[in-house]
């Protein structure tokens, strides 16, 4: 496989939908086939199953989504986005973006709902059949900036839980990172835009060189 693959990840409204985006224009004017994505919802099975996972209501009975469940829906995206869309995308040796991927898991179901992470890790295996980002670029940011970057009504199932689960998963990604720093690079998202990307442009240079 000849091509790389970044993901962005971070808590919500940390800013890497804005970096990731970013990034992608500026290596696209340089010259490079890229593509970029998402995850949940970066196919059409992932749409269907982004809306179960994220904003789904029953109709019918009291309980939401099991936490079980949810680990599943996330994986079943997971599996059809690395069959459908990245895995052949770097097998045509192209530059993949993707804004989130296996790292949510770990962050928002492992570390945030404190679901056990050696199965995490084996539904990822699973679901991914072993493939890691080249680079995971962590955009951090503290729970006061992403709180006041949320637009009023805005919030899906996962942006209405409690404080506590986000602090839990930005700890995470902080346990995560520590425990890959070659493929981890963390930058502080409290900054401006532009003095943010500055530092993942280098970052992403100094690993495509
Ligand atoms: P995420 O993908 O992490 O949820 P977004 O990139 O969508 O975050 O950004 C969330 C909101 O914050 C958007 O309104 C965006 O314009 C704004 N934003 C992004 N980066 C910054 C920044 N560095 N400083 C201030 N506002 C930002
Ligand atoms: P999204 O609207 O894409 O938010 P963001 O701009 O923050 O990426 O919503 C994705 C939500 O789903 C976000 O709250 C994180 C959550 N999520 C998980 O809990 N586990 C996962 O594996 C993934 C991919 C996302």
């Amino acid at each position: 496989m000849a091509g790389f693959f970044i993901s962005f990840e971070g808590i919500d409204k940390s800013g890497k939908s804005t970096q990731a985006a970013r990034l992608v224009r500026y290596l696209q004017e340089a010259g490079r086939e890229v593509v970029f994505t998402h995850e949940p919802g970066g196919t059409e099975l992932g749409q269907e199953l982004r809306h179960l996972a994220l904003n789904w209501k029953p109709q019918n009975s009291q309980s939401g989504v099991d936490p079980t469940a949810e680990i599943f829906l996330f994986a079943a995206d997971r599996a059809q986005h690395v069959a459908e869309i990245i895995q052949p995308a770097l097998e045509e040796g192209k530059i993949v973006v993707t804004d989130r991927y296996v790292d949510s898991t770990l962050a928002y179901q492992g570390y945030g709902r404190g679901l056990d992470l050696d199965q995490l890790e084996k539904i990822q295996q699973i679901a991914t059949g072993g493939l890691l980002p080249d680079l995971t670029v962590w955009v951090d940011v503290d729970l006061a900036t992403s709180r006041g970057r949320l637009a009023p009504g805005g919030a899906d199932r996962m942006e209405s839980e409690d404080d506590a689960l986000f602090e839990s998963v930005r700890e995470g990604y902080g346990h995560l990172s520590l425990a890959s720093p070659n493929r981890f690079l963390k930058v502080d998202g409290t900054r401006t835009i532009d003095d943010i990307f500055e530092e993942i442009r280098n970052g992403v240079e100094a690993r495509l060189a």
